[in-house]
């Protein structure tokens, strides 16, 4: 009895210890920021200042935009956050972030995620550092210039027919219309026709395994989310763990279809303008440019496959669905955007065309609004490499430090955009547009390592928009759960129980 209780007293002492270690430990990490003279906001134990998102209760990127609003309300330049016990710097001034972004770049060229080295499938453009990052990004650059993406039109217009096929299907059936699976669908068989040069039937059969692919890499669990956030957390603990990001039967779809893609093209000698052609070039062919001159290995052909079609197809739906959801709401802006679409196409002989795309001012005004005020990507992040300080600040921000730029909360700010929560095009008219700082708008990010596919993007979007909105009438269904919130649970921003519309031919 004495044996048992003097183990019990010692078992609760050794606990009480290690729960005073802890909060001591957790109690100094937290002050990392305050220690370095940088304001920060109060974080909690364990999660620092994303504990609603890690609690799988708000979108990420909602929970940074809260961050930032708190910081200007107390009218910071910048602050420290937390990203569980990682400290991570949290500029709010936008000359901040164009230096880190551009001006300064060489001291910020990483992102701060970990990248399991041993999973070839992770070396892809957006995880890659250093070296490895600008010898890619210099052999891939010319794959997305604006005569590729003349050239790629051509395929993306082919997905047009099955896109009324589909939305023609819906609006007969007469019930409200996930404009986001259309939409996903669109951009899955466009993205993996140039991506991977196949025709992926998103848009004919629900069960395509290519729309089935994309679904499973945008939903993530609180698990995996877990996952990633403690891999970025403690990076040389989850290597020792050998954690891995990616699902290994996504890596095995991949893999198998761009060893059979390239099999196809080498023994036939079939080639076709589209990004899969111009990865093989460059496979197959020392490649020209600044910097090691190594020709692309397969493993590398198929990662850069993997990001584009991960990075293409659904910001693409998703800035598409939000325009016509913000189009269905403000009908008056609907009609002019559909007379200056029949307007433009009129000059085109009604040929929705590169060209008569690219015509298009008041487009490019919707477009742009719907990004500042629903930007796919929430924010976005970056790696001090090297010691930095802060110009006009006694402040370094040292090396190995993540940086947290929060693009939803830029966008929402009133300084720059009065009235941030209405939609209005003519924020974005040259002369309004001139009036601004630049880098208020980062839809896209900026500097060197600004979105690749931009162009791509855009183009893609703006097709979809015209070859809807010049054929039908939206108006938004009461199944769609007003005012809009976000997905916890998503990558990149997603209305929760998704956006349904009617939709009335034209
Ligand atoms: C509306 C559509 C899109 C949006 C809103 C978007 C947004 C972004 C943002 C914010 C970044 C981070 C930039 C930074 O940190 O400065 C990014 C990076 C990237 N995007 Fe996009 N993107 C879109 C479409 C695409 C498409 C179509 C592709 C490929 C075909 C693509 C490929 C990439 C890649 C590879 C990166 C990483 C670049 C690097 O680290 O060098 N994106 N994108």
């Amino acid at each position: 009895m004495f044996v048992a209780n003097s183990l019990l007293g010692d078992l609760i002492a050794v606990f009480i210890t290690v729960g005073v270690l802890i909060t001591l430990y957790f109690k100094w990490t937290y002050q990392y920021w305050a220690r370095r003279n940088v304001p920060q906001l109060e974080p909690r134990i364990p999660f620092g200042n994303i504990t609603e998102s890690m609690r799988g209760r708000e979108f990420v990127g909602v929970t940074f935009k809260k961050i930032y609003q708190k910081m200007k309300s107390q009218k910071y330049r910048h602050g420290g956050i937390y990203i569980f016990t990682q400290p991570s710097y949290f500029p709010i001034d936008l000359d901040y972030i164009r230096n880190i972004l551009t001006k300064d770049f060489q001291y910020f060229v990483d992102r701060p995620f970990y990248v399991n080295e041993k999973d070839p499938l992770q070396a892809h453009l957006l995880n890659l550092s250093g070296t490895r990052w600008r010898n890619m990004r210099s052999k891939l650059t010319p794959t997305f210039t604006s005569g590729k993406m003349k050239m790629m039109f051509q395929i993306m217009a082919e997905s047009q027919s099955d896109l009324f096929r589909r939305t023609d299907k819906e609006v007969k059936s007469l019930e409200p219309i996930n404009i986001k699976e259309i939409l996903a669908c669109f951009t899955t068989n466009i993205i993996g026709s140039c991506a991977f040069g196949l025709d992926c039937k998103a848009l004919e059969d629900e069960n395509s395994p290519f729309r089935e692919f994309g679904k499973r890499i945008f939903k993530t669990t609180v698990f995996q989310r877990f996952k990633r956030t403690f891999a970025a957390t403690f990076p040389d603990f989850a290597r020792f763990l050998r954690l891995s990001s990616g699902r290994k039967e996504n890596a095995k779809f991949i893999m198998d279809m761009v060893e059979s893609t390239i099999d196809y093209r080498e023994k036939n000698n079939y080639s076709r303008n589209d990004f899969m052609q111009l990865m093989i070039d460059l496979k197959n062919n020392k490649p020209k440019g600044d910097h090691d001159g190594k020709p692309l290995t397969l493993d590398e052909v198929a990662s850069q496959a993997i990001v584009f079609f991960a990075a293409g197809f659904e910001t693409s739906s998703t800035l598409m669905t939000f325009a016509f959801y913000e189009l269905a709401k403000n009908p008056d802006i609907q009609t002019k955007l559909r007379e200056e679409i029949n307007s433009v196409l009129a000059k085109y002989n009604n040929e929705i065309s590169y060209d008569a795309i690219q015509d298009m001012k008041y487009l490019n005004q919707v477009v742009d609004e719907t990004l500042r005020l629903h930007p796919p990507a929430a924010q976005t992040s970056r790696r001090c490499i090297k010691d930095y300080k802060i110009p006009d600040q006694d402040v370094v921000i040292k090396k190995g430090t993540s940086v947290t730029i929060s693009i939803l909360g830029i966008h929402h700010d009133p300084e720059y955009y009065p009235d941030p929560e209405k939609f209005d095009p003519e924020r974005f008219t040259e002369e309004n547009k001139s009036l601004r700082h630049n880098y208020a708008f980062l839809p896209f990010g900026e500097g060197p390592r600004n979105c690749i596919g931009m162009r791509f993007g855009l183009l893609q979007s703006k097709m979809g928009l015209v070859a809807l909105i010049k054929n039908y009438k939206f108006t938004v269904n009461k199944k769609t759960k007003e005012p809009i919130t976000y997905q916890p649970a998503h990558v990149v921003l997603a209305a929760q129980g998704e956006i349904w519309l009617n939709a009335q031919k034209i």
